[in-house]
């Protein structure tokens, strides 16, 4: 998730822009920079890694100015270096540009613009746009008219996007346009601020203005004005910021896990954005392992820990089902001590968030020794195990900080369905249109993913009723055990209290014997093809005095006169059905601990990244 800052007003624009940037550092980035415009031009600074590096460039060049705009980048399309780093230009300079999200029609666009002969030199989408503008700008129906000519840009990219510009031409203008992604305007006195979030800016007012999608703001020192992309002004909704910045990085929530399960949609959305090629095809560009090479996959691991390791079953189900090949997970801890059989034609994917699970990374390393091919997923780019693979696939989940892993779960979910939909298409085993038609489910879940979180008031008064409970089971069939398993595991390490995921139809095998009058089970019933074994297995429980809490398809009946509570989730593709299953579990636990008092960020015991074996 990327940090955008512009500003025009009557103070040193450089410090501004810093200090906002500055504020928006809990959102993660790996690089960053800065372009300022006044008497010497205009100018800008970008460096890779940490603000400080910018800190030190900045320290040798003066950036007189008092209008500028600055960015903290999240790597996607490119690794985190200097020449990828926000400001980008286009062919003369006159432009510099910052970008949060991801274009789509990227790769289309950029071919276009080398054939007419403009030299791009990063391995962004971001560039591309600095010189769409250029030709528009230049454009006689939108010339020497800046605003005009972002419009005209935005109607022709696809994606989400926020964009922030500034123009030698315009030293009292920036302009700032979104879809899908957060801009926020502030409101200051002879001074006006552009930023992803209020924090950047409630130092300087508590004014502020949001924007609709597919709206293009016009700053100026004097004033601002909002038009739709036909470029009719457009009235917004004005509002007074009375969070302290704590707050207000959290974007109002009690906690960041909270927020981040809010953020689900949308890192979903950039997950699969930008996947289809021109051609129709489904495209991994950072999967640089060859057809060829992946026609002679005959089998594959998955390794993983904890939370990735529960994705990792659900890759099994997906890579199985549509490319016919075994697949076996395993816990990375686990996965080297037995001395797997690898060799040429193994496949191991190793799923982790951080990518710096000391686990998972020595599974990595002892697989490539065994010369098996290698695909990371991960959500950080040029994280070690990233580099250390054949392949890496990024999530573009956003960071998290919350220690309790949520979406960075849903995100990886939806790249294990796009590496195994891959997987098929080059191996020949479903043919395009049913890729194309999976890969068409798949766009549809951030939607479902939204209408399942406007559901969430029963299962929040649910969990709080529930809280003195001191265990909880969990289950669930086919793609809904390994779900079970990551509704316990949450509840665990959020409200320390014993919770186990059982594949329901083991409990006759043992487990039953702990079912006992009043104890808690979640079942997780979402319509699939096991599911009147499932319904059998409710039964069972219930008969032996639990108390079942019920999450079940909208408009099946089949377990619901077996329900103590029930949880309704919209209908879609069953395998891809643990996507929306995983949210009201998130809320579950989160519920749960804090109805507890505990603090859900940090729970105690725990770190983000377990760089220790
Ligand atoms: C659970 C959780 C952990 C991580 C595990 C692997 O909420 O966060 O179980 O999933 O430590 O971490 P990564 O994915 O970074 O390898």
């Amino acid at each position: 998730m990327c940090g955008i800052v512009g500003y025009v007003g009557e103070q040193p624009a450089l410090d501004v822009v810093v200090e906002g940037l500055r504020r928006l550092e809990y959102r993660g980035y790996d690089s960053s920079g800065v372009a300022v415009l006044g008497d010497a031009g205009l100018q800008v600074e970008r460096r890779a890694g940490k603000l400080a590096n910018l800190d030190a460039a900045l320290a040798g060049h003066a950036m007189p100015g008092t209008l500028g705009i600055g960015h903290t980048r999240w790597a996607t399309h490119g690794a985190p270096t200097d020449r990828n780093a926000h400001p980008h230009t286009d062919c003369t300079g006159a432009l510099a540009i910052v970008h949060n999200g991801t274009i789509e029609n990227f790769a289309e666009l950029r071919d276009g613009l080398e054939r007419r002969g403009h030299e791009l030199s990063s391995d962004t989408d971001t560039e591309a746009v600095a010189h769409l503008l250029e030709e528009r700008y230049a454009q006689q129906e939108t010339q020497g008219d800046l605003a005009a000519a972002v419009r005209a840009v935005c109607a022709d990219l696809e994606g989400s996007f926020v964009l922030v510009v500034a123009h030698r031409d315009h030293p009292d203008l920036v302009i700032g346009a979104r879809r899908n992604l957060p801009l926020v305007v502030g409101l200051g006195e002879g001074e006006n601020f552009l930023a992803s979030d209020v924090t950047a800016f409630i130092s300087h007012t508590r004014e502020a203005r949001s924007l609709d999608q597919d709206q293009v703001v016009e700053l100026r020192r004097t004033g601002v004005r909002v038009t739709d992309l036909a470029g009719t002004e457009v009235d917004g909704d004005q509002f007074h910021v009375d969070w302290d910045t704590a707050a207000a990085e959290k974007g109002g929530f009690e906690y960041f896990m909270l927020k981040e399960i809010q953020e689900q949609p949308e890192a979903v959305s950039e997950t699969i954005g930008g996947r289809i090629g021109v051609d129709g095809r489904l495209t991994l560009d950072e999967l640089s392992i060859s057809d060829e090479d992946i026609r002679g996959f005959e089998k594959v691991f998955i390794v993983a820990a904890g939370s990735s390791y529960h994705s990792g079953l659900i890759g099994k189900y997906a890579i199985e089902r549509w490319c016919r090949l075994p697949v076996e997970v395993e816990m990375s801890s686990e996965f080297r001590y037995r001395d797997p059989v690898l060799d040429r034609h193994t496949l191991v994917i190793a799923i982790s968030q951080s990518g710096e699970t000391a686990d998972t990374l020595e599974a990595v390393r002892h697989a490539r020794e065994q010369r098996a091919w290698v695909l990371t997923i991960s959500n950080t780019v040029g994280s070690s195990m990233a580099r250390e693979s054949d392949a890496a696939f990024y999530t573009r989940g956003g960071p998290e900080v919350a220690v309790a892993s949520t979406k960075a779960v849903m995100t990886q979910l939806a790249a294990v369905y796009l590496v195994g939909l891959y997987l098929a298409q080059v191996r020949g085993t479903r043919d395009e249109d049913e890729v194309r038609s999976h890969f068409r489910d798949l766009a549809t879940i951030p939607a479902l993913i939204e209408d399942v979180l406007g559901r969430m008031d029963g299962v929040r008064k649910l969990a709080r009723e529930l809280s003195d409970q001191d265990r909880v089971l969990f289950l669930g069939r086919h793609v809904g055990y390994p779900m079970a398993l990551e509704g316990a595991l949450k509840l665990k390490e959020l409200a320390y209290i014993s919770a186990e995921g059982m594949p329901a139809g083991e409990i006759k095998h043992g487990p039953i014997a702990l079912i006992d009058k009043g104890t808690p089970v979640v079942v997780l019933a979402t319509r699939h093809a096991l599911q009147p074994k499932l319904v059998t297995n409710v039964q069972e429980i219930r008969a032996r005095g639990a108390r079942t809490v019920v999450i079940a398809t909208d408009g099946d009946d089949s377990a619901t006169p077996y329900a103590d509570h029930l949880i309704r989730l919209p209908d879609t593709k069953s395998l891809l059905s643990p996507m929306l299953t995983l949210v009201p579990l998130q809320v579950f636990a989160a519920e749960f601990a804090m109805a507890r008092g505990l603090d859900v960020d940090q729970p105690r015991n725990l770190a983000k990244s377990v760089t220790v074996e």
